[in-house]
């Protein structure tokens, strides 16, 4: 898969470069390309925002150097023959981001992120690169982060590490919280006692079956306190 960033502060995605998915980029399984949007500002300064048009606080990312972003990163894409590109623009705005979301961008062969700063990045330039791409407005969570990278970075994370090959074991993704619609079971290793806790007896009782059935009622107990939101509709 190939990813591609827009941001101010391309200093964010160093790290990139280590554990699983700095092995995966090492590998060939992911190529990355960051791109700093100053690089496209029209002015000596490098301005990429201004006042907001109708008055407000704060201030707006202008569309020019995110429309030269763009075309530059699309005219590459072509060149590669991705036709239609997915682009993500993280924004508290957006539909809320999920494992079936970080599924389904794990199958594309580019993903295009443009991290916005300030109060947001002018309409047009959303308007514009769906003319041309896939856009996607997509939210880590109802809270407000500074600016899109960090939301990018876990995305990245998330999607990552279902490409297939970057996780070591395939199997670890299937037994894990959000996979099958569950928060995960709670795990333990040796020692099987420590500061007088006990590992659960089950798990020492080579019983599969036993364990299978333990590890599903703490998956529902758990899911039921914690996110029972997240529970199919009582039938
Ligand atoms: N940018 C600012 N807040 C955000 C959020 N919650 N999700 C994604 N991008 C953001």
């Amino acid at each position: 898969m190939r990813i591609d960033i827009v941001t101010i502060f391309p200093e964010f995605f160093s790290v990139l470069d280590v554990s699983l998915l700095g092995k995966a980029r090492q590998a060939g399984r992911i190529g990355l390309g960051v791109h700093d949007l100053r690089d496209y500002a029209y002015d000596r300064h490098r301005t990429v925002d201004d006042t907001p048009y109708g008055g407000g606080a704060g201030m707006v990312m202008r569309p020019e150097p995110w429309g030269d972003a763009v075309d530059s990163i699309l005219y590459a894409s072509e060149a590669r023959g991705v036709t239609e590109p997915v682009i993500i623009f993280p924004s508290p705005a957006g539909e809320l981001f999920t494992q079936a979301m970080a599924q389904e961008f794990a199958t594309e062969r580019q993903l295009i992120f443009g991290c916005g700063r300030y109060e947001g990045i002018d309409q047009r330039v959303v308007d514009y690169a769906s003319t041309r791409a896939r856009v996607r407005l997509v939210s880590m969570g109802d809270y407000v982060l500074n600016g899109g990278e960090i939301a990018t970075m876990a995305m990245i994370e998330a999607i990552g590490r279902l490409i297939p090959g970057v996780v070591g074991n395939p199997a670890s993704l299937v037994e894990e919280s959000h996979s099958d619609g569950l928060l995960e079971y709670p795990s333990y290793t040796k020692p099987a006692a420590w500061r007088g806790l006990e590992v659960p007896p089950v798990l020492l009782s080579g019983n599969h079956g036993a364990i299978a059935a333990w590890r599903r009622e703490q998956q529902l107990e758990r899911t039921r306190r914690v996110r029972p939101d997240l529970l199919p509709p009582a039938v």
